[in-house]
């Protein structure tokens, strides 16, 4: 069986996206560790519910060594490190352990409005006040450029004149939802191949 780790920071919407697809049957995998960096994030509580094994990780007491102690919980355990809705930004040993296996999902589509800072509801600010009518999200493989690793996945969503950032996000997460649990699939099943930085689907 195909093992994963979930990283999570927040409300952990994609989290549960990952959960509906295995009990549906879409999604062959297991998933062994949440890890979250905020002991508040609903991520945990979702988690916890199902039973998951559910980790809380303090960023401040851990800063710069936050994937060693990743890495210290998960190494050995899991096929793929998957980043849904996680703030940190993963450093040092864990990124090449895990070299090309570890994802993350981004409310954008790369490169547009994504690297440092931007992140959760931001990217939909600056999507909106840039005036671009196309945005989406996209899964990519992570490495040590923030949102710089090759792009597995995108899908897009039209942005409407009148759209609040949040109105932006509830659709953009939509597509998210549908998106994280296919990525993961074609990784499990060895179809996402990186080949001179980007990935060839087969
Ligand atoms: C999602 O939109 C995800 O793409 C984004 O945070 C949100 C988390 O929602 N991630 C980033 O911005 C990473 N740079 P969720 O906690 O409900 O899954």
């Amino acid at each position: 069986m195909f093992k994963i780790a979930v990283l999570v920071s927040g409300g952990g919407s994609n989290l549960q996206a990952i959960i509906d697809s295995i009990e549906k049957g879409h999604l062959n995998c297991s998933i062994e560790a949440v890890i979250s960096d905020n002991e508040k994030a609903q991520a945990v509580e979702r988690a916890s519910k199902k039973g998951i094994p559910t980790y809380v990780l303090d960023k401040n007491s851990y800063s710069e060594n936050f994937g060693d102690k990743v890495l210290e919980i998960i190494d050995g355990r899991v096929d793929l490190i998957v980043l849904a809705g996680f703030f940190s930004i993963l450093k040092g040993k864990i990124l090449s352990k895990f070299n090309n296996k570890i994802i993350n999902i981004h409310p954008s589509l790369i490169p547009s409005f994504c690297g440092k800072g931007m992140y959760g509801i931001k990217v939909h600010e600056a999507v909106i006040k840039a005036g671009v009518k196309i945005t989406g999200c996209s899964v990519h493989f992570v490495n040590e450029e923030i949102d710089g690793g090759a792009i597995i996945l995108q899908r897009p969503v039209e942005v409407k004149f009148k759209d609040t950032p949040e109105e932006l996000q509830k659709r953009v997460l939509k597509e998210e939802h549908n998106l994280l649990p296919e990525a993961i699939k074609l990784i499990s099943q060895g179809r996402a191949n990186i080949i001179n930085g980007r990935t060839e689907i087969i």
